[in-house]
């Protein structure tokens, strides 16, 4: 398989044999070409049983990917929960992590260095940890303090900026000799990670769905399904995208703002995990959602509590930013968008066990 960083601004290419984060010729962000690209899947029960599509040695795993595909059966009778809060670390950013670090570790990297409203930190931090190399982290010093705590405990170095944008301002430019930033907003092979939840829940399913509900920020999910569907379709496995339906925070909702206009409204106080303002790749957010028919909608946080209760009063432990999804499913099917015999997955991103303090509070 041989690989290429693309631009996907200036269309600059070259080989995919050193870290780079971001173009060389204009700043913008980096897409993996992939040549000779074949599926076979093998024995493994995680993200690997599909190493043949991913341009990464499994050399930092901990069983990340094949989470439950469970019925939904209080929604619709053919709605599916997906939980990747099940992943390693909570969420489903652990798919992302295994193949970026490990793909940080084959270029002989010894530090890694992650900008995060929390999930990605952590999961980064213990990526980083079961591969035996450096993580140093930058959160906004309003992570919730459950998040800030364990990213400290997996051994990484904890650095607290004054903002979500200013956490990454500080993580770019502290990057040292033999250090990376990973930068998942940014990462090429984070998304080789997150590509694989469309082969997962084709393999799970036994056919694509015809819609897809998740939250959305810097948008490594939704482009991770966008690539992976694009990329069972150059395979000739299937023939079309699922809708995919992006559900974003009041206040931080750039890719609906970027289709549809502004979005006035309090900030979000509970989805912490979705506050990016300005996500690098926004232009191609906007095609995947555009290419795959769906669209982008927007949640309060009072319809977001309301779908929080009503997942943990089922046994269903998911965080703030997560529910979030259950919320945008009930406003498109209210709105028509979505009809209840269709084939739905909800993806239950981010575990609400990191969430214990917060809830006695709420
Ligand atoms: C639990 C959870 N869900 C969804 C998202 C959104 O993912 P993305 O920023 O890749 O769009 C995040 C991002 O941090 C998250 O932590
Ligand atoms: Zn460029």
């Amino acid at each position: 398989m041989r690989v290429l960083y693309r631009c996907s601004r200036c269309g600059y290419i070259t080989e995919a044999s050193s870290w780079i984060w971001k173009c060389p010729k204009c700043g913008g962000p980096l897409d993996l070409v992939i040549d000779g690209l074949r599926l076979t899947l093998n024995e493994r029960r995680d993200l690997w049983r599909f190493s043949s599509v991913i341009p990464a040695r499994p050399l930092a795993s901990l069983g990340e990917g094949f989470t439950p595909l469970i019925k939904a059966d209080f929604l619709g009778s053919n709605t599916y929960l997906k939980l990747e809060y099940l992943n390693p670390t909570g969420s489903f950013k652990d798919r992302g992590s295994a193949v970026a670090v490990s793909k940080a570790l084959e270029f002989g990297v010894r530090t890694v260095i992650e900008d995060s409203s929390g999930n990605a930190g952590i999961s980064i931090a213990a990526y980083a940890a079961a591969a035996g190399i450096k993580a140093r982290i930058y959160v906004p010093k309003d992570a919730p303090e459950g998040k800030k705590s364990l990213i400290k405990s997996l051994g990484a170095e904890l650095i607290e900026a004054p903002s979500r944008a200013e956490a990454s301002k500080m993580a770019v430019e502290s990057v040292g000799p033999n250090e990376a930033y990973i930068g998942h907003a940014w990462n090429p092979w984070f998304i080789q990670g997150t590509k694989i939840l469309a082969y997962e829940l084709l393999d799970q399913l036994g056919h694509i769905p015809s819609a897809i509900v998740f939250p959305a920020s810097a948008g490594t999910l939704l482009l991770g399904l966008w690539v992976g569907f694009n990329e069972l379709i150059s395979l000739n496995i299937v023939n079309k995208i699922p809708r995919l339906y992006a559900i974003q925070a009041q206040g931080f909702a750039s890719l609906y703002e970027r289709m549809h206009g502004g979005n006035s409204g309090e900030p979000t106080k509970l989805a912490d995990a979705l506050r990016v303002s300005n996500p690098p790749r926004l232009e191609q957010m906007v095609s995947a959602i555009r290419d795959s028919k769906g669209d982008v909608l927007v949640v309060t946080d009072d319809e977001l509590l309301q779908s929080w209760k009503s997942l943990l009063r089922r046994g269903i432990i998911v965080e703030p930013s997560s529910a979030i999804a259950l919320s945008g499913y009930i406003k498109l099917l209210n709105t028509s968008y979505l009809s209840k015999d269709e084939d739905v997955v909800i993806i239950l991103t981010g575990s609400g066990l990191k969430y214990i303090d917060i809830m006695s509070k709420i």
